[in-house]
């Protein structure tokens, strides 16, 4: 089990640190972790805030446990230079076209939601937005019109196999929840998303005990809001998948709770290579003072365990201790109450 760590900026050392009791009190067999730069940190001891070695280590490990990056110090910095480049670097060269970003309430946490808590306590759902495609990816450019004035254009494009990938992931994660499967898209005004949706309706014959839906953007934004525990998962585009995966992390409550997984497709020895992080950023805000909550890296390091290493028990056992942790009252800072980085980490292992 080689796991490739990359702490970053501002308080992802500090979460990382947590996230990596937790594992090592697992007692996991033959794990073996190496520690790499990424970021501003990366930037100012190699020059680039996603280093060769940085990128070795990770081509190197069956998974990389991500913290967070983004440094105020280096606003100046030529855009290709920024530490938020490591990330999408990561993405973009290893292959990780798939994020899954689950959104659960936890139990006592209701009222945390914007929505109201009856609303709140019936989410439990799963996006699976596609991550190396779109208009992300797509031509883009500025051009002068006959008029004079300048016009900004970025294609939006899909081929068959980047929806049909990403469909199977999510018709896959379906079967392993409630069966229950909506493919978000525009099909009544844009070509790319018809195309999407004969895909997902070819993929979805392998897959005949998930029911699947389709359904406008527009009216999921609204849905999500309205109605989001009709949600069981969620597959979608670049663009729309980071508007909505943003949207529903928040109708949970806390950007401290939420955790991410990037899937491409090279397997390892347990299951697939994967970029593991919480959804937060480096919060410079709060950094160096032990006021951050980890629990989100932590459920990182759980996905990290279902979908890298096939250790579907252990992730369940870090997603109960979590659990418990918060029913028991234990409340970092970004929930109102005043528990410390190491604290949570120790209430995390006391329950593991
Ligand atoms: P942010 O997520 O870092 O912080 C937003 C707010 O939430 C802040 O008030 C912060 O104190 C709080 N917060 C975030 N995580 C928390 C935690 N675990 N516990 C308690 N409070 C927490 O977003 P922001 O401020 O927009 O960005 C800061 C930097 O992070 C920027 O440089 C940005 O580019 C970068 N960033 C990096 C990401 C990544 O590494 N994948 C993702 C998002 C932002
Ligand atoms: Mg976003």
């Amino acid at each position: 089990m080689k796991i490739a760590v990359f702490p970053g900026d501002g308080i992802g050392p500090e979460v990382t640190r947590q996230a990596l009791r937790v594992l090592e009190a697992l007692d996991l067999p033959g794990l073996t972790l190496f520690e790499g730069d990424v970021g501003g940190i990366a930037y100012r001891r190699h020059g680039h805030p996603l280093p060769a070695e940085t990128l070795e280590m990770a081509r190197a490990a069956d998974a990389v446990l991500f913290g967070a990056v983004g440094d105020p110090a280096c606003d100046g910095l030529e855009r290709h230079l920024r530490p938020e480049q490591a990330i999408l670097g990561l993405r973009a060269q290893l292959g990780l076209f798939a994020n899954l970003r689950p959104a659960t309430t936890f139990a006592g946490l209701e009222t945390m939601s914007a929505l109201r808590p009856e609303v709140a306590a019936a989410i439990d759902l799963l996006i699976v937005r596609e991550l190396n495609g779109d208009v992300y990816f797509g031509d883009k450019g500025t051009r002068t019109l006959d008029d004079g004035q300048r016009q900004g254009w970025d294609m939006m494009a899909y081929a068959e196999g980047e929806v049909r990938r990403i469909a199977h992931i999510a018709f896959r994660a379906a079967q392993g929840r409630k069966g229950r499967l909506v493919s978000v898209d525009k099909a009544n005004v844009l070509e790319t998303s018809q195309l999407w949706r004969d895909v997902v309706n070819a993929v979805a014959a392998d897959y005949p005990d998930v029911t699947l839906e389709h359904m406008y953007v527009d009216n999921a934004a609204m849905q999500l809001v309205r109605e989001p525990g009709r949600f069981d998962v969620i597959v979608t585009g670049n663009l729309f998948g980071d508007i909505l995966s943003d949207q529903a992390s928040m109708c949970v409550g806390s950007i401290g709770l939420l955790a991410s997984a990037s899937l491409g497709e090279r397997a390892t020895d347990f299951g697939t290579f994967g970029l593991y992080e919480p959804i937060h950023g480096s919060a410079p805000d709060i950094a160096g003072q032990g006021r951050a909550n980890p629990m989100a890296t932590i459920l990182s390091a759980a996905m990290m365990l279902r979908h890298s290493f096939g250790r579907e028990a252990d992730a369940a056992r870090i997603e109960s201790a979590v659990a418990r942790a918060l029913a028991d009252g234990v409340r970092g800072g970004d929930l109102g109450g005043d528990a410390g980085t190491a604290a949570i980490g120790d209430a995390v292992l006391e329950r593991l």
